[in-house]
C-alpha cells in the first residue's frame, strides 16, 4: 500500500533528524525532499488524489515556488539597489540585503538565515516559499503524521506543531504573516515598511477570498472543509478582512515594542525600527494631490494622520475617532505598544464571530445602501471596501440559479463601479516611478455607479411591478438625496 511505502522512506529522514535536531529551541525545517517522494506528495499531476501530488503541483504551478529565485531577477534588483546603493558594487552586501530583508517572506528558512551571513546559494533562493511555510515546521509532527490515524482535527492540536491550513481563521492566519506581515512568528521579522514600499516594493494589499481563489489547489477541492470557502463569498470576505486588521495591529505594535527596545542600542542599520512607521497610516493622507479642488473629492486629513485604511474603516464597525485613537504619533510608541495588542485580539475574536455568521445578500445589500447614505464623503479606500463588500454579494447570487439573472446584471454593474476607482490612466503614463493615489477619484461617479447596482441588485425583476415596492422606492430616492447632497458641496 502506498501509504506504507511512504512510511518506509521516512524511516531515513528521522534517522537524520535525530543526530540533527538536539535542544534547538524553534523546530527544524526538513525541506520539501521530505515529503517528495512519489508515493507521498511528489506523485505525477494527472493520477491520483490531490494529496499525492501536492509537491508536484506546487513546482508546476505555484507563485510561492518561484518566490525565491525571483529576488536575482530584474523586478527585484532596483529595490535592493535603493534600499543599498553599495549593493551595485558588492554581492555581498547584495545578498546582505537579501537576508535581512526580503527571504523571510520569499524563502522558507530558518530565522538564524535571515541574520547577515555569507553570500546566499542559489539553492537556498530556489527554495521559495515551501510547504512547511504554511504546513509548519515538519520536524514537530513528520513522525505522527505517517501514522495510520492522522486524520480530523487532532492533526492540528498546538502539540503537532502542523498549522491549521483547513478552516478559514487558520487558513487566513497563515496567509496574513507574509500577506500583511509580522515581527514575532517564529521569531522572523516579516515587515513591509515604507522603506521597503518607497524602494519599489509593492504595496501588500490583501483579500482572503481573492488569494486563496487564485492560489493553485494542490488539494482536494470538494473536501467537506473547503465548503466553509465555497459557500459564502460574504463571510469569507469579512473574515479575511477582521483577520487582516487584527495581523496589521499586532504589527504596528510589534513594530513600536522593537523601536522602544532598539532605540538605544543602534548598530545593523536594520536593526532600526523607524517611528512611527508611515506604512500604519493611511497612504494618501500623505500621498496626494496639492491641488485644493482635487482634495474636494478624497478625504483629507486635518493634519493628523489616520491608520491605514485598507484594514480599518467603518464597514468593521471602528469609527473615525477610535481610528484616530489607533494611529501612532512620535512619542507614543509605548501607548501603541500596549493599546494594539489588546485591539487585535479583540480583533482575532470578532473574525472568529465572523466566520460562523450567516450573512444572506439581501442583508448585505442593506446594509451597503445603509451605509453609503449615512457618510458624507468617502475615501478612495473607503469607497473600494464598499466595491468588494458589493463584489462579494454578486459571488454568492451567481451561485443561485434562481438569481442567475441578476447576478449577471449585477456583474456588469460592477465593472462600470471598478471604473470609477482606477486612477487616472493619463497620471499614471506621466508619472512613472512616482507613487500613484487616486486624486482624481470621483466620489460622485462612484456612488452613482454603485446607486445603479444596488438598485439592480434590490430590484431584481426591475419590471414595472417590483419597482413601485415601497422598499425599492425608497433606496432610489434616498440615494439620489445622498448624490445631490455630495454634489452640491462642490465649488
Ligand atoms: C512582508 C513580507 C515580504 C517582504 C519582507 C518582502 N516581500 Fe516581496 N512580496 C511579498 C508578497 C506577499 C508579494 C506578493 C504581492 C502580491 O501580489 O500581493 C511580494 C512580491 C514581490 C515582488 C513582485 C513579484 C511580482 O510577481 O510582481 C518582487 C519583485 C518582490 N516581492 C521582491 C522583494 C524584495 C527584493 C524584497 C526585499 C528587499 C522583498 N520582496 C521583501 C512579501 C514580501
Ligand atoms: C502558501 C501556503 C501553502 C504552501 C506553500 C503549501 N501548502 Fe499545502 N496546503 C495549503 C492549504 C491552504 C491547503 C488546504 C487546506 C488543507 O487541506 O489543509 C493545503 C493542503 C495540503 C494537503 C492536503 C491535501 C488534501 O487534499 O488532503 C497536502 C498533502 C499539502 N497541502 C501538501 C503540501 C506540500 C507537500 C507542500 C510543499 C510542496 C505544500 N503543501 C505547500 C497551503 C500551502
Ligand atoms: C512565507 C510567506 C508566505 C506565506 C505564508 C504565504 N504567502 Fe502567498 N506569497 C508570498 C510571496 C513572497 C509571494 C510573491 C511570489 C511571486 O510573486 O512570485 C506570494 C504570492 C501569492 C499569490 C500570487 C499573488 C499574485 O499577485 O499573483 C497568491 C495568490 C498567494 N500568495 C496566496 C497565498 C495564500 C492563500 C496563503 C495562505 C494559505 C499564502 N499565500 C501564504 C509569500 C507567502
Ligand atoms: C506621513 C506621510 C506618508 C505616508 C502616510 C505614506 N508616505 Fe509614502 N512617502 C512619503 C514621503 C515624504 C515620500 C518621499 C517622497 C519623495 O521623496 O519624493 C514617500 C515616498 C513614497 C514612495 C516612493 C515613490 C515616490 O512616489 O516617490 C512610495 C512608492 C510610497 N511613498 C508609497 C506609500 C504607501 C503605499 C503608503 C501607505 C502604506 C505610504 N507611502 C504612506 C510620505 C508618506
Amino acid at each position: 500500500m502506498s501509504l506504507q511505502w511512504c512510511r518506509n522512506s521516512l524511516v531515513f529522514v528521522f534517522a537524520g533528524l535525530m543526530i540533527a535536531s538536539g535542544q534547538a529551541a524553534e523546530p527544524v525545517l526538513l525541506g520539501n525532499q521530505s515529503c517528495a517522494t512519489s508515493t507521498c506528495h511528489g506523485g505525477v499531476i494527472t493520477s491520483g488524489p490531490a494529496w499525492n501530488h501536492s509537491l508536484s503541483t506546487w513546482i508546476a504551478k505555484d507563485p510561492h515556488a518561484g518566490a525565491g529565485l525571483l529576488l536575482r531577477d530584474q523586478d527585484s534588483r532596483p529595490i535592493i539597489l535603493r534600499l543599498n546603493p553599495a549593493a551595485a558594487d558588492s554581492d555581498d552586501v547584495f545578498d546582505n540585503v537579501l537576508r535581512e530583508r526580503c527571504i523571510s517572506c520569499h524563502v522558507t528558512v530558518a530565522a538564524e538565515d535571515t541574520r547577515a551571513g555569507e553570500q546566499l546559494p542559489n539553492a537556498v533562493l530556489a527554495t521559495g516559499v515551501s510547504c512547511e511555510s504554511c504546513h509548519g515546521a515538519a520536524e514537530s509532527w513528520l513522525g505522527e503524521h505517517v501514522q495510520a490515524d492522522w486524520h480530523g482535527d487532532k492533526r492540528f492540536a498546538t502539540s503537532t506543531g502542523m498549522r491549521d491550513t483547513e478552516s478559514v481563521i487558520g487558513r487566513a492566519a497563515t496567509c496574513v504573516r507574509c500577506h500583511v506581515g509580522s515581527r514575532t512568528a517564529d521569531g522572523m521579522v516579516r515587515d513591509m515598511n515604507h522603506d521597503l514600499i518607497a524602494a519599489g516594493h509593492p504595496a501588500l494589499r490583501f483579500d482572503l477570498l481573492l488569494y486563496n481563489e487564485n492560489m493553485p489547489r494542490h488539494w482536494d477541492a470538494s473536501s467537506e472543509a473547503e465548503n466553509a470557502f465555497q459557500q459564502s463569498a460574504i463571510r469569507v470576505r469579512d473574515v479575511g478582512r477582521a483577520m487582516n486588521l487584527a495581523a496589521s495591529l499586532e504589527l504596528s505594535a510589534q513594530r513600536a515594542v522593537d523601536h522602544l527596545n532598539t532605540r538605544e542600542s543602534v548598530s545593523l542599520a536594520s536593526n532600526q525600527v523607524p517611528w512611527p512607521e508611515l506604512a500604519d497610516y493611511d497612504c494618501f493622507a500623505c500621498h496626494q494631490s496639492l491641488d485644493f479642488r482635487r482634495a474636494e473629492s478624497t478625504v483629507v486629513s486635518s493634519g493628523v494622520p489616520i491608520w491605514n485604511a485598507w484594514s480599518t474603516v467603518r464597514q468593521l464597525a471602528i469609527t473615525p475617532a477610535a481610528m484616530a485613537s489607533l494611529s501612532p504619533m512620535r512619542s507614543d510608541a509605548e501607548r501603541i505598544a500596549k493599546l494594539l495588542p489588546v485591539k487585535a485580539k479583540e480583533w482575532r475574536s470578532n473574525a472568529v464571530a465572523l466566520a460562523s455568521q450567516e450573512v444572506s445578500p439581501s442583508e448585505r445589500l442593506n446594509q451597503i445602501r445603509d451605509e453609503l447614505l449615512q457618510v458624507r464623503k468617502l475615501s478612495w479606500y473607503e469607497a473600494a471596501i464598499q466595491y468588494l463588500r458589493l463584489d462579494a454579494v454578486q459571488r454568492d447570487l451567481a451561485k443561485d440559479p434562481d438569481k442567475a439573472v441578476v447576478a449577471e446584471q449585477l456583474a456588469k454593474d460592477l465593472s462600470m463601479v471598478e471604473k470609477t476607482l482606477r486612477f487616472d490612466p493619463d497620471r499614471l503614463k506621466n508619472q512613472r516611478g512616482r507613487y500613484h493615489s487616486p486624486a482624481r477619484f470621483d466620489v460622485n461617479k462612484f456612488l452613482e455607479a454603485m446607486n445603479a447596482a444596488l438598485h439592480t441588485a434590490l430590484n431584481p425583476a426591475s419590471d414595472a411591478s417590483s419597482a413601485k415596492s415601497a422598499n425599492s422606492a425608497n433606496t432610489a430616492r434616498n440615494l439620489s438625496i445622498f448624490l445631490s447632497r455630495s454634489a452640491a458641496s462642490q465649488p
